[in-house]
């Protein structure tokens, strides 16, 4: 049993800034990291994050908002967009730069040097070439495991938001409201479960790519926080809204790895085996830079027609202009990786399922509706996004709202006084697996590729009623499968993940089921 002010659930830039900062503030915060720390979605973040533009810039808070509701698709909530460009540029730059020192690349005065990208009026893009988030991750790590006021538990995975009545010892508990008081987690090293009993809890758990085929996000990417916080029954909104993004390469057998927006903002084209131009017949007007779920689309329907595996990016153009090794080395390595000679050759690429616009909805100070628990990053909802999210967004909204979380539980932590120890039930494992079997991986495996299959084929960048609920009994079926599997054998990453898994997917399904408008990245054929 542990105890502290602030739980934070997720060591990505949401996690680690909602932790600095309440530590900062003088609370005492155990951050926890579900791999080693450093092992994020940030940290394979290519593209950039907002920042204050350059002086000569022609830039301001309503451009950047106006570029932000034009991607969302007339979803976004207006308040949240208008804090995020009031404050959040100002934030990249004092927090990230001036307090922890982000290797931002820079300009021969030393300052961030940003730079523009598609569906962004202005240069206000800060970057460190092509692995931002990953400078960005490194300067967190060190900032989080240098601060004395900050404990980090890594390799434990959200077993369950620790809720009273829910977990409560006394049944006569049942008549008190609800709420959020820590976590249980599961330790991987030893197969046990902690208690950490906090006065506020912070998700920032991050997305749920990976429940699709084909993700540019690693394979912790399995909503285990957008599950939690349905078991602990917070309200969740917007899951139709998964956005897909158009260029992840192609090697089979392999993961599919980003080759970022950046890119084809650059020049880069995209063209079909015959080596023909084709967003020529599906977005004349802006060819390779129109948004993101169009360009999806187009090379999804490229490849109905064609019947090939992949599409491809040409990056040869931009050898006139730039020199590609030293602009993009993480691109340009993996491509060498996989024999592929981006100099040379257009490089095979497909589309590929990359941020989860929706979530644990919150409000301008990451709250969610269950008293104790506030969210940020992925994880959350803040309507930002709205139907589509505008590039190099996401890392600002994760900084902006792991601050201002942070900023919002600093005065209620006085004010309260968390329960003890005893007044919660002991985690005890599900009743049935007492005299639990390991789980046969055969099984596990299948149960993923039925996932993963179902959602990218119904779920994916095309849908329709038809395919919608096919996957909504299919997952219903296996749903009921994964519980037996959480009662009969013992506790283990795979199998809490699959739990997340099989809950996240049907959040997905039912949500993309009920909305019939094809708006941003949610496109129903009927
Ligand atoms: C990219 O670099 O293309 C991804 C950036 C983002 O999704 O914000």
């Amino acid at each position: 049993m542990t105890r502290c002010d602030v739980l934070v659930l997720g060591a990505g830039i949401a996690g680690c800034v909602a932790a600095i900062r309440a530590a900062d503030l003088g609370a005492d915060v155990v951050l926890v990291a579900k791999d080693a720390l450093g092992m994020t979605n940030t940290s394979w973040a290519q593209g950039g994050i907002i920042g204050l533009p350059g002086e000569a810039e022609h830039d301001s808070p309503s451009l950047l908002a106006a570029d932000i509701e034009a991607a969302g698709a007339g979803l976004c909530r207006h308040e949240a967009v208008h804090l995020l460009a009031e404050e959040g540029p100002k934030l990249c730059r004092d927090f990230l730069w001036s307090r922890l020192g982000v290797p931002f690349d820079q300009d021969p005065k030393g300052d961030p040097d940003p730079t523009k990208e598609a569906a962004h009026s202005a240069k206000r893009i800060y970057h460190a070439k092509d692995a931002t988030g990953l400078a960005i991750q490194h300067t967190l790590n060190h900032a989080v495991s240098q601060h004395p006021r900050i404990r980090v538990l890594e390799n434990r995975m959200l077993v369950d938001l620790l809720t009273l009545p829910h977990h409560a010892a006394d049944p006569l508990q049942v008549y008190d409201p609800l709420h959020v008081w820590g976590a249980y987690l599961f330790d991987e090293s030893d197969g046990g479960v902690t208690t950490v009993i906090a006065k506020r809890t912070v998700l920032a758990t991050g997305g749920l790519g990976y429940l699709y085929q084909h993700t540019t996000n690693p394979s912790s990417a399995t909503g285990d926080g957008l599950a939690a916080a349905y078991r602990a029954t917070a309200r969740i909104v917007n899951c139709e809204y998964i956005q897909f993004h158009p260029t992840a390469l192609y090697v089979p057998g392999k993961p599919r790895m980003l080759l970022t927006e950046a890119l084809r903002g650059e020049g880069a084209h995209l063209v079909n085996r015959k080596g023909e131009r084709f967003m020529q017949k599906y977005a004349p007007e802006h060819m390779e830079l129109a948004p993101r779920d169009v360009v999806s689309r187009a090379i999804f329907q490229e490849l109905a027609i064609s019947g090939e595996a992949s599409v491809y990016l040409d990056l040869r153009p931009l050898k006139a202009k730039l020199d590609i090794e030293a602009h993009f080395p993480t691109v340009y390595a993996a491509c060498v990786a996989e024999g592929l000679d981006p100099l040379r050759q257009p490089i095979p690429v497909v589309p590929a399922a990359h941020y989860f616009c929706g979530g644990v909805l919150v409000d301008l100070d990451g709250r969610t509706s269950l008293p104790g628990l506030y969210a940020a990053g992925e994880v959350a909802c803040t309507g930002l996004h709205g139907a589509n999210r505008l590039a190099s967004t996401s890392l600002l909204e994760g900084l902006l709202w792991g601050h201002r979380a942070a900023d919002a539980i600093r005065p209620e932590l006085p004010l309260t006084v968390a329960p003890e120890a005893h007044q919660f039930a002991v985690w005890q494992p599900p009743v049935e697996s007492m005299e639990a079997e390991e789980p046969d991986p055969l099984l596990v495996d299948q149960d993923w590729n039925l996932i993963r299959t179902t959602l990218w084929n119904y779920a994916g960048i095309i849908r329709s009623a038809a395919r919608l609920e096919r996957g909504r009994a299919d997952m219903g079926y296996l749903y009921h499968r994964i519980e037996r599997f959480y009662r009969e054998a013992p506790l283990s990453r795979s199998l809490l993940e699959l739990r997340s898994a099989i809950i996240c997917a049907r959040l997905i399904l039912k949500a993309a089921l009920l909305n019939r408008e094809s708006r941003g990245c949610h496109y129903r054929v009927d």
